[in-house]
Parts: structure tokens; C-alpha cells; sequence
């Protein structure tokens, strides 16, 4: 294959039997001169936790928008989000945020998506439709990352915009002039709220993340400002997209296999299992990406020092040799391999066990409140155009 077209309608609908004859043709397809796409599971789980593959966020920044583009304000952010960062400076901030972050327990955060839930299905029960990514999946995880951290914003329509436009500079394609001078609007907007919330919190701390994140020592490390704001930012954003489309990818999978709808509704111990087979079959992150520090051969090419890997989540998910018929959605699928979902290696998705508790919770409330809930679209759902993030535009429901 010599060229594939990654925007088409037909790719969009369905990316796995373009990711199925990538990884039997060219595991590693050049995307781009020095850029590649790793399709393989084996290839992608290397990848993710070799250290000879790492983050190189400016550098992929300037070879894309010229190096001036380092100075725009978005990329200086994310450059400071743990996410880009690699050992021994990861490290140091992924152990300080883990520590506050993981302060709740499960059971805690249960009760809190729960109650989120029930509040929000109890809003929009009585209408018998809605569409279930504005109704629910969006402001599901919004609320409750603003509960964690102390913020009265789940509500608040500037934000969600400002996230989405700030979430846009992890897509793979170049971005246009606008939408990073939107970008930029939005690094800003959220660096000097965020700078003023932790003031606030030095003056009157309280027991949410930000006072948390603000008192957080490990032995004489401490976070810097910069590094706080930054990483609040990456918490915000983080958990948005993601599990909001992971919500619509997990009811879209169950209501087109509507035997293993069946079984998981007579059988609500499956829960976990059932999501984590819809994180494999459907996940809304779709690629994960690293550079070459040396040069090393890989997947029967010679990848060379400096060059970039967009690491497949999704193509891996469904590689016949870690999943025997991965094209099949099975709620009990027997965990031979790891879904690659979450990512791996060091930077394995810090927020995993919130978004599994929210997924488990939304369908928990979803089957007991709405059993007979139906998605008259469910045959020809509007994927988003983007190829990072798989995820639908809406997601109509009828009761
Ligand atoms: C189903 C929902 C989610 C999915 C599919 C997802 C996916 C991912 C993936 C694939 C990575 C690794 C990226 C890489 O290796 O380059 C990641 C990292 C991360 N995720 Fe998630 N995520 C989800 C929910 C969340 C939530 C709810 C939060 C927090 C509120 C969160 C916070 C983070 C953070 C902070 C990192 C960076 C970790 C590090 O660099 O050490 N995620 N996520």
C-alpha cells in the first residue's frame, strides 16, 4: 500500500481493516519523511516502554511550524504537562501529582460519579431522547474533575470551548493558523485562571487536588508554579475528550452487539470486563505519540535517531496475535494481552482508574434507570473527523 487516505469517510466509519492490512503489509508506515505509523501490538508495546523512545514535543513542534513556533504560548504550556516530559523530570512530577491525585479512594470516587450520574440522567429522563454525549458523556467527567479540584465551572460553555481548542493541538495533521492562535487564547485563558485560583488557595487551602497539589512535597521535591498551573491545566483537559467519547464508544459497541447487551444486563459483575473490552475494541485515543533517541531497527525497518512514531492504540488493540478474532466484541474476553488503551510504560494514563470508575457508573445508572434505553442511529453513527481522538459528533437515544 503505497498511500492511504486517513481523512476519507470510509477510514473515518472504520479505521480497522486499513490498520489490519497496514500491520500485514507495513507495521511501520511512512506517514510522513520521518514519520511513521506502528500498527502491530508488539511494535506499539515496545514503543511504549523502551526508554530509547521518548517525547521530544518542541522538536516535533518546530519541525512542523518552524522553529519560532517553540515561542507560541500553547506549546510553551504543554510543554510543561507531565505528558511530554521524559525521566528523570517525569518522574519527579508524575510522583508528586500521583500522590495527590491518588488520595481518593475508589469507594469515594464511586459515590462522586454516581451522584453526578443520577443527577444528570434524573435531568433528562422525563423527555424520552436526548443526544447522550451533550446530555451525559460530556458532562459527566467535566463534573467530576471540577468536584476534585474545587471548581465551580462544569457548567460553564466558555471552558468546554477553550478545552476543546486547546485539545486540538494533540491531533497528528498540522493544525491551521487559527486554530492555533485559538490554541494560544485558550493556554492563556487557562494559565491565568488557574495562577489565580492556586493564590486564592495559598491564602484559604482547602482539601481538593489544587490545595493538595499545592502542599505536595516528596522528600525535598516540591512543584513549582508553573509546573502546578501547567499540570491542573493537563488534569482539566485530560479526562474531557477522553472519556467523554470513551462513554459513547463503550454504549455504541454494547447496542451494536445487542447479545452481549443482553448478557451484560443480566449479569452486571461483567462490568469491568465489559469496559475494558470496549477500551480495546473502541478506544478514544487513538494514537500515542514518541521520537527515536537512537537509531534502532524495528518492525523490519531502521528507524533513525530523531525520528517521530505514531504508536496505533487502536490498530494494536485489534492485532490478531494479542487478541485471537480481535474484530469480535466479546464482554468476557479472556485478558491474554493488555489493551494498549491506557498507553504504557511511564506514561500509562494517570487518570485509568477514574475514567474505568465513571464508565462503570454511566452504564451502571444508564441499565437501572433506562433498561429499555434504544439508539435509533446506531447503524450509521457521525464519527468526529479527527484521528487521535475516535469519538461521535452525537449520540441519539430514545426511551
Ligand atoms: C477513557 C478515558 C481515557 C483514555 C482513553 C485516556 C488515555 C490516555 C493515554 C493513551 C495516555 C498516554 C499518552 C501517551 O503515552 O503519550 C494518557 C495519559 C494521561 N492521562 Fe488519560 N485517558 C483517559 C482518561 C483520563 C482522565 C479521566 C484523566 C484525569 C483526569 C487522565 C489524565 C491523564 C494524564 C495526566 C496523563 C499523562 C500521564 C503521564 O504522562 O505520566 N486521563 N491517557
Amino acid at each position: 500500500m503505497s498511500s492511504i487516505d486517513l481523512h476519507s469517510p470510509e477510514f473515518l466509519a472504520d479505521p480497522y481493516p486499513t490498520f489490519r492490512h497496514l500491520r500485514e503489509t507495513a507495521p511501520l508506515f511512512p506517514l510522513q519523511p520521518g514519520a511513521w505509523l506502528v500498527t502491530r501490538h508488539a511494535e506499539a508495546d515496545r514503543i511504549l516502554r523502551d526508554p530509547r523512545f521518548a517525547k521530544d514535543y518542541l522538536s516535533t513542534v518546530a519541525r512542523r511550524y518552524g522553529p519560532d513556533a517553540v515561542e507560541e504560548p500553547v506549546f510553551q504550556v504543554v510543554n510543561r504537562f507531565m505528558l511530554v516530559m521524559n525521566p528523570p523530570e517525569h518522574l519527579r512530577l508524575r510522583a508528586l501529582v500521583g500522590k495527590a491525585f491518588g488520595v481518593k479512594q475508589a469507594a469515594e470516587l464511586r459515590r462522586l460519579a454516581l451522584d453526578v450520574a443520577e443527577t444528570l440522567v434524573e435531568g433528562f429522563i422525563g423527555q424520552g431522547r436526548a443526544d447522550l454525549m451533550a446530555a451525559l458523556a460530556y458532562p459527566l467527567p467535566v463534573r467530576v474533575i471540577c468536584a476534585m479540584l474545587g471548581l465551580r465551572l462544569e457548567d460553564n460553555l466558555e471552558f468546554q470551548r477553550e478545552t476543546q481548542a486547546l485539545a486540538r493541538v494533540f491531533e497528528m495533521s498540522r493544525l491551521a493558523r487559527a486554530d492555533i492562535d485559538a490554541a494560544n487564547h485558550a493556554a492563556r485563558m487557562f494559565d491565568g485562571y488557574f495562577r489565580a485560583v492556586c493564590r486564592a488557595r495559598r491564602q484559604a487551602p482547602g482539601d481538593d487536588l489544587i490545595s493538595l497539589l499545592l502542599r505536595a512535597e516528596d522528600g525535598d521535591q516540591r512543584l513549582s508554579e508553573d509546573e502546578i498551573v501547567a499540570n491542573i491545566t493537563l488534569l482539566f483537559v485530560a479526562g474531557h475528550e477522553t472519556t467523554a467519547n470513551m462513554l459513547g464508544n463503550t454504549l455504541l459497541s454494547l447496542h451494536r452487539h445487542p447479545d452481549q447487551l443482553a448478557r451484560l444486563q443480566s449479569r452486571p459483575d461483567l462490568l469491568p470486563q465489559a469496559v475494558n473490552e470496549a477500551l480495546r475494541y473502541e478506544p478514544a485515543v487513538q494514537i500515542a505519540a514518541r521520537a527515536a533517541l537512537e537509531d534502532v531497527a524495528l518492525g523490519g525497518v531502521g528507524v533513525r535517531r530523531g525520528e517521530t512514531l505514531y504508536v496505533g492504540l487502536g490498530a494494536a488493540n485489534r492485532d490478531p496475535a494479542a487478541f485471537p478474532e480481535p474484530d469480535a466484541f466479546r464482554i468476557d474476553r479472556p485478558g491474554a494481552a493488555n489493551p494498549l488503551s491506557f498507553g504504557g510504560g511511564v506514561h500509562y494514563c494517570l487518570g485509568a482508574r477514574l475514567a474505568r470508575i465513571e464508565l462503570e457508573t454511566a452504564l451502571a445508572v444508564l441499565f437501572r434507570r433506562l433498561p429499555g434505553l434504544e439508539l435509533p442511529d446506531g447503524d450509521r453513527p457521525r464519527w468526529k473527523s479527527s484521528l487521535t481522538i475516535r469519538g461521535l459528533e452525537r449520540l441519539e437515544a430514545v426511551w
